[in-house]
Order: C-alpha cells, then sequence, then structure tokens
C-alpha cells in the first residue's frame, strides 16, 4: 500500500464518503481512518445512521445539492471521493423507479458535478453484480456485458457510463467496484448490517431465531445441487479494503477500471442456514416459499482481475467468520 500521505508534502490524505452513515459506507471510513486517512462524510441520513459516524466528520447533505457538496468539498481540500450514496433495495427499486433513478442517478451526477466545479478528479464508485442480470457465464467475469433485471441495477449501470464519458471528457478517474454479496461485520463490532426494512439473508436468518418468526426460502427449485440459490459472500472488512486499495490506484496514477469483488466461491441459501445453525447453535425456523422475481440461481465472482491488478486478498470472507461477526453484532 502506498503511504496515505500527499505526496513531498505534510498534510494527510482527505477522502470524501458519500453514504458514509451506511453499512459498508461506515465500515470503510472506519477502516480509512485506521490507515491514516482524513475522512469527511456525507449523508442524508434518509437510510443510514447518524450514530454510525463521528459527528465532527458528518455533514448531513442531500446529494442533489450541489451547491451545499462543493462546499463541503472547499472546506479543506479533498484528494478523492468514495461515493456510496444510493439506495439499494431491488424490489422497491421496481416500485418507485422515479425515486430511485433521482437519488441514484441524479445525485451522482450532482456529486460529479460537484466534483468537477471543486477541482477532485478521482472517484471510487459503489456498483454491483446486480449490473449483469442473468450472466450466461459464472463465475463472472468483469467483460460480461451489462444486462440489469432492475432500476437498482439499470441505476448503477448509468452511473459506469457517466463515469466513463468524465474520464474522456474531464479527465476523472474512477475505479467501479462490482459487489457481490456484502455481509459480516467489523471484526471489533463497532460496525453491522442494521437496514430498515431488513430485505438480506443473514440478518433476517438471525431474525428468525431471535424472533422465534419463521423466514422464507425463496424456491427450492432451482437447477442448484439443493435447489436454492447460490451466492458469493463477501465480509464487508474486506470489500471496504477493496476500497482502499482502489483508491490508492488512483494516487498512484492508476487508470479508470470495473473490478468485481467477491471471493470467486458459491454458497446455497440452505448452506448459509446451516452455517447460522452451527456458529449459533440455535435451530433456524423457516417455510419453503416461491421464488422471488428477479433472483438469479447463480451469482459468483471472478475477481482475478482485482487480486492481480491491485493486490487484493480477501481475509474475513470465510463464511463462518462472516457469520460469526455478524452475529456478534446482531446481539450487541
Ligand atoms: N433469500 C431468501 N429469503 C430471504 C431473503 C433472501 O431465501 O428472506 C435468498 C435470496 O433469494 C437470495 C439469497 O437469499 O438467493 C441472498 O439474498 P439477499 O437478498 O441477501 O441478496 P441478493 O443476492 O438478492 O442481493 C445482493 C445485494 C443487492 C445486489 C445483488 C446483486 O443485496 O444489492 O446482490 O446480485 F443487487
Amino acid at each position: 500500500m502506498t503511504s496515505p500521505q500527499r505526496r513531498g508534502t505534510s498534510p494527510q490524505r482527505r477522502i470524501l464518503v458519500t453514504g458514509g452513515a451506511g453499512y459498508i459506507g461506515s465500515t470503510t471510513s472506519l477502516l480509512l481512518l485506521d490507515s491514516g486517512y482524513d475522512v469527511v462524510v456525507v449523508d442524508n441520513l434518509s437510510r443510514g445512521r447518524r450514530e454510525n459516524v463521528d459527528p465532527a466528520r458528518l455533514r448531513v447533505v442531500d446529494m442533489l445539492d450541489t451547491e451545499q457538496l462543493a462546499c463541503v468539498m472547499k472546506e479543506k481540500p479533498c484528494d478523492a471521493v468514495i461515493h456510496f450514496g444510493a439506495y439499494i433495495a431491488v424490489g422497491e427499486s421496481m416500485k418507485i423507479p422515479e425515486v430511485y433513478f433521482r437519488n441514484n442517478l441524479a445525485g451522482s451526477l450532482s456529486l460529479l458535478a460537484a466534483m468537477l466545479e471543486t477541482g477532485i478528479r478521482n472517484i471510487v464508485f459503489s456498483s454491483t453484480a446486480a449490473v449483469y442480470g442473468m450472466p450466461a457465464c459464472v463465475p463472472i467475469v468483469e467483460t460480461e456485458p451489462y444486462a440489469p433485471l432492475s432500476v437498482y441495477g439499470e441505476s448503477k449501470v448509468m452511473v459506469e457510463k457517466l463515469l466513463d464519458w468524465f474520464d474522456q471528457i474531464h479527465g476523472m478517474r474512477s475505479i467501479c467496484l462490482r459487489y457481490f454479496n456484502a455481509c459480516g461485520a467489523d471484526p471489533q463490532g463497532r460496525t453491522g448490517e442494521d437496514h430498515d426494512p431488513e430485505t438480506h439473508l443473514i440478518p433476517l436468518l438471525f431474525r428468525a431465531i431471535q424472533t422465534g418468526k419463521p423466514m422464507t426460502i425463496f424456491g427450492d427449485d432451482y437447477d442448484t445441487p439443493d435447489g436454492t440459490c447460490i451466492r458469493d459472500y463477501i465480509h464487508v472488512t474486506d470489500l471496504a479494503q477493496a476500497h482502499i486499495a482502489a483508491v490508492e490506484s488512483l494516487f498512484a496514477g492508476g487508470p479508470s477500471r470495473r473490478f468485481n469483488v467477491g471471493t470467486g466461491q458459491g454458497f446455497s441459501v440452505k448452506e448459509v442456514l446451516q452455517t447460522v445453525e452451527e456458529v449459533t447453535g440455535k435451530k433456524v425456523p423457516y417455510t419453503m416459499g416461491p421464488r422471488r422475481d428477479g433472483d438469479a440461481p447463480l451469482l459468483v465472482a471472478d475477481s482475478t482481475r482485482l487480486r492481480e491488478d491491485l493486490g487484493w486478498r480477501p481475509e474475513y470472507s470465510d463464511l463462518h467468520t462472516i457469520v460469526k461477526t455478524a452475529w456478534a453484532w446482531a446481539n450487541r
């Protein structure tokens, strides 16, 4: 890793993190601070949580407010932006597309305008495996064509395309990280997953244990070994480290790139449930339900590019560690 100091000068590098009060944004902010960076968080707190951010670092600003964003960027010069601020619920995006395009697409455009105005030319963007839809080839490589099945996925594709044009025209370099299934919690217990409403598998398995109310498995008639969907689960700390590697590659003068972030190993819903039972020592009450619209049977990343080009290695993403850290967080 390169040093977080500006080369030849004394001040620390300063990173502006949008959506830094959310799950992945707050975890990444902590790791940036641990690595010696200065961090300022922009979040409108519509989904993020105030308690996830040091109050001295938080600026409550909506991303659509370009003027206010530019003011934050001028407070102290920022060297890069890591852009998490977005709505993330696939199902919700299919009910209120206007809200998703406004927040995720128009919000990003507003952010890019503020960056242009204040001279920031490095950005790491929080993208998603949802840009691929139901890919023909698994493990998925970054050259797989865009084929989003949801407004959420489409909004991320659109921002990736905006970033291509901004590089070509304005020389703004970007790294898009396409996450697979983010999960787990900070091993020191400082941050973890807590969405409202919660739609993700591992927190819902815990909730079923804690409340005794059965969770539903969405389909067991897929063409997979046990009939349930297979996903690539990536620990949030490993995901956060990928952001640090990405921002450092931009600081080192590297080009715009797109990377998958996953482990390359898939687990079925039933395998995750079984691991949750092993780690917690408790039975998970569940019922078998129909398939959920838009679920691909198998999504596993080929992350060779990220490993080879940025030297990234997952350290916490074995399923037991994921579940153990998430369970500790759920019982905090
Ligand atoms: N699942 C259930 N029951 C539940 C919730 C989930 O069986 O109550 C299953 C889903 O069908 C899926 C797996 O558990 O097979 C994982 O589901 P999640 O909702 O936790 O995650 P997704 O794979 O649907 O979504 C994740 C991210 C999205 C992103 C997508 C990209 O959360 O933001 O990966 O593929 F778009």
